[in-house]
């Protein structure tokens, strides 16, 4: 949300506001410097043990924390709370099939049930699922299937600074070099995500997809889309591909999806609903197959652990993420805040990715080496100073190689600050960007931390820290 006089601007220069007004508003708690340090201390250094009480400005996720618009709300208050066959499944379905492209929609509580039902389906002990980078619970389900994750982004995607403008692309010689490795049988699909997460947000081209369209048809592989952040990846394509300027973002979304075979959705983030996925597919064959799992780990195929209400919300959600006027706010919100860093010299991954901006904290922190987690100690000590709430997602979020236990150590150690959706103002970006100059000034101050207790899967979630 833009707040313009504390703004200056030439006369040449393209001003933008966000698409809407606030209706209601949600009173924030500020707390003094010793709460802070003690609730961190509490937390075991771990942002995700904090209460939400103690923070200030939430940039932990944007996950299941966007604001809906008055429309999903009122959708909330048409659900049909029926067991079998609610209404709000099939405007859910035909809104997906509209938008997506795919055929058959099998509802599930968020995006990691799905990733669960696919992977139990289509991944047997032994094989391999190639990715455009890994996510932490994409990966933890193809590994519980007995797949082996293999890294297949572009080296680009590795450098912090390289300001590639599709760091999402996937590599075809990291493809075929697994091929002759392994054989094609041995990889049922490979997982590509739109706008890459653990890469700072960075988007795959339509070039590079229907590149591996034509790879995978050859080899009779399949392409599952991990399109959590769908309409961001269309954005950027939008701005920055060529032959796609005219293209509105909702046809580049459709062209997107339509490239690939499936799809798993975490629908609390793109479409904006507090809770919610899917898993999509276009082979009648593997939804009779998910129908089958979905009732096991989820509920009957037309609720799938989502209540009518949030699959009505969520429909109309998606309606509102493909919109140009929203996503120019979005991810221009995001530019906003890592601009104003990259202008005062803090390190971030370039470009600017689509829903957050990320720190590089070895680049922070030199004096911590990453066996002692800086990005975690830099996050635990942004919270510390005013009380902004961010993630870690370096080598604690890595964690260890199922077969060897050994760390892995990502060359990104990062720390992430995610923008929720239509929440925060350009006046609380300012506040975040003087804490971290702050934090920045201090940085030699900043311990490096041990694990207290390490969970064994997902580790960063739950995992507590102690100084060394
Ligand atoms: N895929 C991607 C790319 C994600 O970012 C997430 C979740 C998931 C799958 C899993 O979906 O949470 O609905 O089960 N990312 C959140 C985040 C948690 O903060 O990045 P989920």
């Amino acid at each position: 949300m833009t707040n313009q006089s504390q703004t200056s601007f030439s006369e040449t220069q393209k001003v933008w506001a966000e698409p809407f007004k606030i209706k209601m508003v949600e009173l924030l708690k500020v707390t003094t410097l010793e709460e802070r340090q003690q609730a961190i201390k509490n937390a075991g250094y771990n942002t995700f043990l904090l209460k939400s009480d103690d923070v200030y400005i939430d940039l932990l996720t944007d996950s299941g924390v966007g604001a809906m618009s008055d429309r999903q709300w009122a959708g909330m208050m048409m659900g049909d709370e029926a067991y079998a066959g609610s209404s709000n499944f099939y405007h859910m379905e035909k809104t997906i099939q509209d938008y997506y492209s795919y055929k058959y929609i099998v509802p599930t509580h968020q995006g990691r049930g799905a990733e669960n039902i696919l992977s139990q389906i289509l991944v047997k002990p032994g094989d391999y699922v190639p990715g455009n980078m890994y996510f932490t619970t994409t990966r933890l389900h193809q590994e519980l299937a007995g797949g082996t994750f293999v890294d297949v982004i572009i080296d680009e995607a590795h450098d912090p600074l390289s300001t590639h403008p599709f760091k999402g692309n996937v590599d075809l010689s990291k493809l075929d070099a697994l091929v002759d490795k392994v054989g094609a049988e041995k990889i049922p699909y490979v997982c590509v995500a739109t706008c890459v997460n653990m890469a700072g947000g960075q988007p795959i081209s339509m070039g590079n997809l229907r590149e591996l369209r034509v790879w995978c048809n050859n080899r009779n592989i399949r392409i599952v889309h991990d399109m959590t952040r769908v309409a961001e990846n269309a954005y950027f394509i939008q701005q920055r591909e060529q032959g796609y300027a005219d293209k509105s973002v909702k046809e580049i979304v459709y062209e997107l999806c339509a490239l690939t075979d499936a799809a798993t959705m975490s629908s609390n983030k793109d479409a904006m609903v507090n809770i919610g996925g899917f898993l999509a597919m276009n082979d009648e064959k593997f939804y009779d197959q998910a129908c089958d799992l979905v009732v096991v780990y989820e509920g009957l195929h037309t609720y799938g652990g989502m209540a009518g209400r949030d699959m009505e919300a969520l429909a109309i959600g998606i309606t509102e993420s493909v919109q140009d006027a929203h996503m120019q706010a979005r991810v221009g919100q995001v530019e906003y805040l890592g601009n104003e860093l990259a202008k005062r010299g803090v390190p971030i991954v370039l470009p600017i990715g689509g829903h957050a901006v990320f720190l590089d904290a070895r680049a922070i922190l030199p004096h911590i080496p990453q066996e002692q987690y800086p990005a975690q100690a830099l996050a635990a000590a942004l919270y510390v100073d005013a009380g902004v709430r961010v993630m870690e997602r370096g080598a604690v979020s890595a964690g260890r190689n199922k077969q060897t236990s050994e760390n892995y150590m990502p060359k990104l150690e990062l720390v992430r600050l995610t923008l929720p959706r239509r929440v925060y103002t350009q006046a609380h970006m300012d506040v975040v960007v003087q804490s971290v100059c702050r934090v920045m000034e201090q940085a030699d101050k900043i311990k490096g931390l041990r694990f207290a207790s390490e969970p064994d899967v997902l580790r960063f979630f739950r995992g507590t820290f102690e100084e060394v």
